[in-house]
């Protein structure tokens, strides 16, 4: 395994959209256990592969505190959404250090394939809700900071420019993000 690079906002290549996967090999599982470890390295309850710039449709969430309830989504789709919204702070991987609420359906069905193909459907809400539509965004080329105001997003950038300066004086803990 391998701790991959994570791409942050604005890079370009976060804007990419992600294909399916239609092969469910070893590179495929390669790619699932690097980004497992890189997920969990970055203390991150969610990961997509358009994050560590691999341009295919593949989510990794892990909500629990105890970092021990791996879901794999591959080619995720939503196939319902509730009318209902509900709003929940939001952070990412690749937009450290800046958190801020986004409304979202407050339930919604995701479709898609484990790592050996196989089909399953999920009613998500709460939490996951929110986690699997942030990364479903990912593969779609979206960051969740193009939700916000134009205004929060030149501050996220702002934001970010100094930590980029920060970091070159020394690493320190973060808080999860998606
Ligand atoms: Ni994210």
């Amino acid at each position: 395994m391998a701790i991959l690079t994570i791409l942050e906002y604005p890079d370009r290549r976060l804007h990419k959209v992600a294909r399916p996967v239609t092969t469910f090999d070893d590179r495929l599982h390669k790619l699932l256990a690097d980004m497992t470890e890189t997920m969990y390295a970055a203390n991150g309850v969610g990961l997509a592969a358009t994050q560590v710039d691999v341009h295919e449709r593949v989510v990794l969430l892990d909500l629990s505190e105890t970092r021990s309830e791996l879901r794999v989504f591959v080619n995720p789709t939503l196939t319902w959404a509730s009318p209902e919204t509900a709003e929940g702070e939001e952070g990412c991987l690749s937009v450290p250090g800046v958190f801020d609420k986004v409304t979202r359906p407050a339930k919604v069905r995701v479709r898609a394939q484990d790592a050996h193909g196989n089909e399953f459907e999920l009613e998500c809400e709460d939490r996951l809700a929110v986690a699997i539509q942030h990364e479903i965004d990912h593969l779609d080329g979206k960051v969740f900071v193009e939700k916000l105001s134009l205004l929060k997003q030149a501050r996220a950038r702002a934001k970010l420019r100094k930590r980029h300066m920060e970091r070159q004086r020394g690493p320190r803990r973060e808080p999860a993000g998606l």
